[in-house]
C-alpha cells in the first residue's frame, strides 16, 4: 500500500472499512451533528485508530456497546487539519464518533433561502475533494482507502436529502423533527466521493438509469439541458466497459456551486451555469461521468498521481463528445484545452516541476493541481499512445486497464508497468514513438507531443485577425450561425490590449453584453477586463454576483487586479460578493482581491 502523505491514517494498524452516519442538519445553526459508526479492519495488537478531521467537534467516542474510548484530538495543521487518535480495545472492531459540523467549516457549504435559484428555501451541499470530507465526516480521508457507507440523514420537513449512493427512502419517512432520508453505498469508494446536498430538490427522469435532481425552480430547464445524458452513459461503456453503479443521475446546485461538475458516483452534481438553454455546455457532464471509470472505479493511490483521474477522464470525455456529435466538436474541445495547457506551462516555466504529470503536492493542498496540467497534458499522453499503437489496440488496452484495477488504486509507477506489459507487448518500435519517463516524469510538453487541430475554430481565427488588424469592421464578421463554441474561441484568440472602441463596435454588432451562455460571457467579460472597456462592468458585476463557479470568477478577478482602475472594482465587487463564494474559491480570492 502506498503511503498518502494526505492522511493521518495508519491503515497498516486499523482501517476503516464502512461507515453509518446518522445525522440532522441544522440550517439555523449551519451545523450537522450526529454520530458516525465506523467498521474496523485492526491488526493484531493494534492499540488505536487515527482519523481525519477538520473543525470538527467531537463530543465522545464509544464502542458498539456503549463503552467510551479514550480519544484525542491532535494539533491542527493548516492543509491536513487534526488527527483523531482512538483508543482501540481488544476486540473492538467498531467506534462510534459523536460529533457536529463547525458552522465555518469547509466541508459543507451552507445557502440562506436568497442563494438558491428558487430563493424560498435554504440549501446545504458537501464537497469532499480533495481533501475536505473530514470536514463534515469524521473518518481515514485518504483517497488509497475504500470505504462503503451507509446514512441516515433528516431535514426540516419539506425539503429533501440526497447522496451520492442507492437512495432507499426517495420520499422521506416522517420523523420527529422533520423527514428522514436512507442512503446505502454498496460499493467500495474513496471517501472524497461521499456527498450530500439537501434543499427544495426534485427529480425529473431522463432516461432508465438517468436523471436530474434540481432546485424546483429549474428542473425541467435540466431536464431539457441533460435530454442526452442517458446517450452520454451508453457512449461512454462503449469505450470503458459496463457502468458499475446503478444510476448515473446529475444534481444541479445552486449558482456558488465551485466548480463546473464534481463526479459524486451515482449523482453527479453540477454547476447551474451549465444550463445555456441550447445544451452547448453538456461536456462537462460527459467529463463527470467518464469519472465513473477512472476516479471512481480505479483511483489515483495518492494525489500526486492526481493526473490518473483528470487525463484518463479528458480523453473519455473526448471521445463520448467524438462519438455523439462527431469529431469536430472534440477537436475543438481539444484545441481549447491545448491552448489552456499551453498558457498554463508558459504562466509556470516549462522546467517547473508543477508541470509533470506525476506531481509532488507534499504539504500542499491538493486542490492546487487543478490546472491543465494534469487535465490536458495527461489526455495528450494518451492520445500519443493512440496514435502509436493506433486506435483499436489501445482502446482494448484501455478497457483492459479499467477491468483490471476495478475497485482498487493505482499509481503512475503502475501504469508504465503496465503499458509495456499489456500495451506494447514487446513492440519496441511503438515503444520508441512514446517517450514514458518523459512524459510522466519532465516537465513540460514533449516535442512530437500530439497538436490538435480544428479546421472551424481555425477559420475563426482567421476572422479575429483580420477583425483586429483592422480589416474587417464587425458588421463585416460574418459571424451569423456561429456556434457558442466558434464565439467563445474568437473571444479568446482576440489580442488583449484591443481599444475601447474595438469592443464597443464588436458588442454593438454582436449583442455580447447580453450573451447568456457563461463560456461565451466569460470569455467576452475577460476580454472586456484587459481591454478596459467600461461599458461591460455593468454585465460583470451581475456574473461576478450571481454565481461562484472558481474556473469563471478566478481569472476574472486577476484580470482585474491587473490594474489601478481594476483592482478598485475588484475590491468593490468582492465586498458584496464574498459570501456567495465556497469556501475553496474564497480562499484564493482573498489572496488576490485586497
Ligand atoms: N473532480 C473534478 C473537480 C475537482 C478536482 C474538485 C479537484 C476538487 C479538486 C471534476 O471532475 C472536474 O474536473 N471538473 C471540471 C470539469 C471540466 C474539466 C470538464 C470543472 O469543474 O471545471
Ligand atoms: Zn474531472
Amino acid at each position: 500500500m502506498t503511503h498518502d502523505p494526505h492522511s493521518y491514517a495508519r491503515p497498516h494498524e486499523a482501517r476503516v472499512t464502512h461507515v453509518a452516519l446518522d445525522a440532522a442538519i441544522d440550517f439555523e445553526a449551519r451545523r450537522l451533528r450526529g454520530r458516525a459508526v465506523l467498521h474496523l479492519d485492526v491488526a493484531p495488537g493494534a492499540a488505536e485508530v487515527v482519523l481525519d478531521t477538520r473543525r470538527l467537534h467531537v463530543h465522545g467516542v464509544e464502542d458498539a456497546e456503549g463503552r467510551p474510548l479514550a480519544f484525542a484530538l491532535g494539533e491542527p495543521d493548516p492543509v491536513l487539519g487534526r488527527a483523531l487518535r482512538v483508543a482501540l480495545t481488544p476486540g473492538t472492531a467498531r467506534v462510534v464518533v459523536e460529533y457536529e459540523t463547525d458552522p465555518e467549516g469547509d466541508g459543507l457549504f451552507w445557502l440562506r433561502p436568497e442563494q438558491t435559484a428558487g430563493g424560498r428555501a435554504p440549501f446545504v451541499f458537501s464537497q469532499g475533494q480533495a481533501i475536505l470530507t473530514r470536514s463534515w465526516l469524521p473518518t481515514q480521508d485518504s483517497v488509497g482507502l475504500r470505504q462503503t457507507y451507509e446514512a441516515r440523514i433528516t431535514v426540516p420537513e419539506g425539503l429533501t436529502a440526497v447522496m451520492s449512493a442507492e437512495h432507499l427512502t426517495p420520499e422521506g419517512v416522517a420523523v420527529d423533527g422533520g423527514r428522514r432520508f436512507d442512503f446505502r453505498m454498496p460499493q467500495a469508494i474513496p471517501t472524497y466521493l461521499i456527498a450530500l446536498a439537501a434543499g427544495d430538490v426534485a427529480f425529473r427522469p431522463v432516461g432508465a438509469r438517468t436523471g436530474v435532481f434540481a432546485e424546483s425552480a429549474v428542473v425541467e430547464r435540466a431536464r431539457e439541458e441533460f435530454a442526452e445524458l442517458e446517450g452520454m452513459l451508453a457512449a461512454a461503456e462503449s469505450l470503458a466497459g459496463p457502468y458499475r453503479w446503478g444510476r448515473a443521475d446529475v444534481l444541479v446546485a445552486p449558482p456558488a456551486f465551485p466548480f463546473g461538475g464534481m463526479e459524486n458516483p451515482r449523482l453527479t452534481f453540477v454547476s447551474p451555469t451549465l444550463l445555456a438553454g441550447d445544451r452547448s455546455l453538456t461536456t462537462v457532464v460527459a467529463h463527470e461521468l467518464a469519472h465513473a471509470w477512472p476516479g471512481n472505479l480505479v483511483t489515483p493511490a495518492t494525489w500526486n498521481d492526481f493526473w490518473l483521474n483528470e487525463g484518463f477522464t479528458v480523453y473519455l470525455e473526448l471521445r463520448i463528445n467524438e462519438a455523439l456529435y462527431g469529431p469536430e466538436r472534440a477537436a475543438m474541445l481539444e484545441v481549447y484545452g491545448h491552448q489552456a495547457l499551453a498558457g498554463e506551462i508558459e504562466r509556470l516555466g516549462a522546467d517547473s516541476p508543477d508541470t509533470r504529470l506525476y506531481l509532488d503536492l507534499v504539504g500542499r493542498d491538493p486542490a492546487v493541481a487543478v490546472t491543465p496540467v494534469p487535465y490536458v497534458k495527461g489526455a495528450a499522453f494518451l492520445r500519443a499512445l493512440e496514435h502509436a499503437v493506433g486506435r483499436e489496440r489501445f482502446d482494448r488496452w484501455l478497457r483492459s486497464w479499467f477491468d483490471r484495477n476495478a475497485f482498487a488504486t493505482v499509481t503512475t509507477a503502475q501504469l508504465a508497468r503496465d503499458l509495456r506489459e499489456n500495451l506494447f507487448v514487446g513492440d519496441a518500435e511503438a515503444e520508441r514513438r512514446v517517450d514514458l519517463d518523459r512524459w510522466l516524469y519532465a516537465p513540460g510538453l514533449p516535442d512530437g507531443a500530439p497538436r490538435p487541430t480544428s479546421a472551424v475554430l481555425a477559420r475563426v481565427e482567421a476572422r479575429a485577425r483580420a477583425f483586429a488588424g483592422g480589416e474587417t469592421p464587425a458588421h463585416a464578421l460574418e459571424t451569423q450561425g456561429w456556434s457558442p463554441q466558434e464565439w467563445r474561441h474568437f473571444l479568446n484568440v482576440l489580442p488583449r490590449q484591443l481599444p475601447p472602441e474595438r469592443l464597443r463596435e464588436l458588442d454593438g454588432a454582436a449583442g455580447l453584453s447580453a450573451t447568456e451562455n457563461a463560456e461565451v460571457k466569460f470569455a467576452w467579460l475577460r476580454l472586456a477586463v484587459h481591454a478596459r472597456y467600461e461599458p461591460a462592468l455593468p454585465a460583470l458585476e451581475r456574473f461576478l454576483t450571481s454565481q461562484g463557479r472558481g474556473k469563471f470568477v478566478k481569472p476574472l478577478y486577476a484580470a482585474l487586479v491587473a490594474s489601478e482602475w481594476g483592482a478598485r472594482e475588484a475590491r468593490r465587487i468582492y465586498r458584496s460578493a464574498r459570501p456567495l463564494y465556497h469556501a475553496a474559491v474564497a480562499a484564493d480570492l482573498d489572496a488576490l482581491v485586497r
